[in-house]
């Protein structure tokens, strides 16, 4: 999908009066976040793939916390500036709505002068090549104001007005559907996923010992919470990767807890006296899991092996990268392939001891993280979910081993993409047994494990076992 975009005058006339000098870069920096704010509202776009085809729209820290702050409250925000406008805006001038609803967002929820952000946004309709709005952006930032200003005045942020205002960035079929299946903890929920997620870290012990790398975040003044596993700490306050201690030499990576506990769980699954386990990653990129049990492994066994099945090129070439500079990607004992894991024939002939299955999902339990999934998620995406991931199962279930296990797990919070996808399985697979989950967060459901992103440490996060035995 593509979308034309007026920019007559100056953001593309390098003579043009006002030109693209510093003093309007953040103008520019305006224009660009109005155009990925397109892309995902009327495009349908994700910020991934924002990140991944236009990353200069997303490249400085300012693009990315008006992305994802105008992202996380666009249904509130899209209500406000609607009401001002005295008649809806052209389809042709859609940019000038993204631009009330970026302002809108900064006025409302940061803390950068209003005179500021008024007057970048006037300055950024010039940009667009509408100087002709200068008027209309202004007088209605200048309401949005008073009434933001107003709102800090006379209420106290308490938990009834904090669950107000999350509710109204939920489309209503999701909050109804949080209420449905999680009746004591919606309200939560829906708290959770306005806030913004933690930066968890992953040590990784093939490099550095865990204490020495703490020694480091130390060192550099970063604060961060210890866990209950020794490579997982979680920071105080996220930062930039790429400035964290020998970032470049791959002592660390980021990925969330929740996600963390895949390696854990799928270890302690291992018959107790295998010797060099072959172990299948289906799903595997951008190989958060598959490197974390690559660690695992080489900590536990003299020797391993490991495939990581992907079915997008472009996204198993990331994950090589992400291996290089963990040091893995050229371990001859971890195998990548581009392949879809509903094939067949997607794994040769080869039969696992063990098989990761994370499938693609809804992700629903990161919206905190991925706030543009509440405004991309539909209701019927979920029985589409399902169908594929029982294709997956029911295909890989053929590689596993006789009495190997599956551990299936997605970052999904709904019954849909979870207990009920492994009841659907084990209904119709005979020598499929359900293996009961113990973890340190979360809590167990009738067929396996969730974790809720209401605590600050963990992403909403589903997990269940799969022992195979002899048929019946
Ligand atoms: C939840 S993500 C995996 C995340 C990964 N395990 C990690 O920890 O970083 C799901 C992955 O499944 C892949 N996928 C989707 N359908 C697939 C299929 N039919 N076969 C193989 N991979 C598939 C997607 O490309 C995506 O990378």
């Amino acid at each position: 999908m593509s979308f034309s975009w007026h920019t007559k005058g100056a953001a593309q006339d390098p003579k043009s009066k006002v030109g693209l000098n510093k003093k309007n870069e953040s103008a520019r920096t305006r224009m660009e976040v109005c155009k990925a704010l397109q892309h995902i509202i009327e495009g349908g776009r994700t910020i991934d793939w924002i990140r991944a085809e236009k990353s200069p729209w997303i490249a400085t820290p300012l693009h990315r916390e008006l992305i994802y702050g105008a992202t996380r409250h666009y249904l509130s925000l899209q209500r406000s500036v609607t009401e001002l406008l005295k008649k809806p805006m052209r389809d042709k001038d859609r940019d000038l709505f993204h631009l009330l609803i970026v302002g809108a967002y900064q006025l409302k929820y940061t803390g950068i002068a209003s005179y500021a952000v008024i007057n970048e946004s006037v300055n950024a309709s010039i940009v667009l090549g509408k100087p002709w709005a200068k008027g209309l952006i202004n007088a209605v930032l200048r309401q949005l104001q008073r009434a933001a200003e107003a709102v800090q005045k006379d209420q106290q942020q308490d938990e009834y007005s904090a669950l107000a205002s999350a509710t109204a960035d939920h489309p209503a079929w999701l909050r109804e559907k949080l209420e449905a299946q999680y009746p004591a903890q919606w309200q939560g929920l829906v708290i959770a996923n306005s806030q913004r997620a933690p930066m968890t870290l992953r040590i990784n012990t093939t490099k550095v010992e865990p204490g020495f790398y703490k020694a480091k975040l130390r060192e550099d003044d970063i604060v961060f919470n210890e866990t209950s596993m020794a490579e997982t700490v979680i920071l105080d306050i996220p930062q930039n990767a790429e400035t964290l201690p020998s970032w470049s030499d791959g002592e660390a990576a980021v990925q969330d807890l929740s996600a963390q506990l895949a390696a854990d769980t799928l270890m302690s699954l291992l018959p107790p006296h295998i010797a060099g386990p072959s172990i299948l990653d289906a799903c595997a990129a951008p190989g958060g899991k598959l490197f974390h049990l690559h660690e695992r492994l080489s900590a536990r066994f003299k020797t391993h092996q490991l495939f990581a099945l992907d079915n997008k090129k472009k996204r198993l070439d990331e994950t090589k990268i992400i291996g290089s500079r963990l040091g893995h990607s050229d371990d001859p004992r971890l195998t990548m392939l581009c392949a879809d894991a509903t094939v067949e024939g997607c794994c040769g002939d080869l039969h696992f001891d063990s098989i990761l299955l994370d499938a693609p999902c809804s992700g629903s339990g990161t919206i905190r993280r991925n706030p543009d999934i509440r405004l991309l998620m539909q209701a019927d995406h979920l029985a589409a979910h399902q169908d594929l991931q029982l294709q997956l199962l029911h295909n890989l279930w053929r590689r596993l081993k006789e009495g190997g296990t599956l551990l299936y797990s997605t970052c999904s919070i709904f019954a849909e993409e979870n207990d009920q996808v492994i009841e659907k399985f084990i209904n119709t697979q005979s020598d499929a047994k359900s293996v009961v989950l113990d973890m340190k967060y979360g809590s167990a459901t009738s067929l396996g494990w969730q974790l809720l992103p209401l605590e600050k440490s963990t992403d909403g996060f589903y997990y269940a076992g799969l022992s195979k035995v002899k048929r019946i």
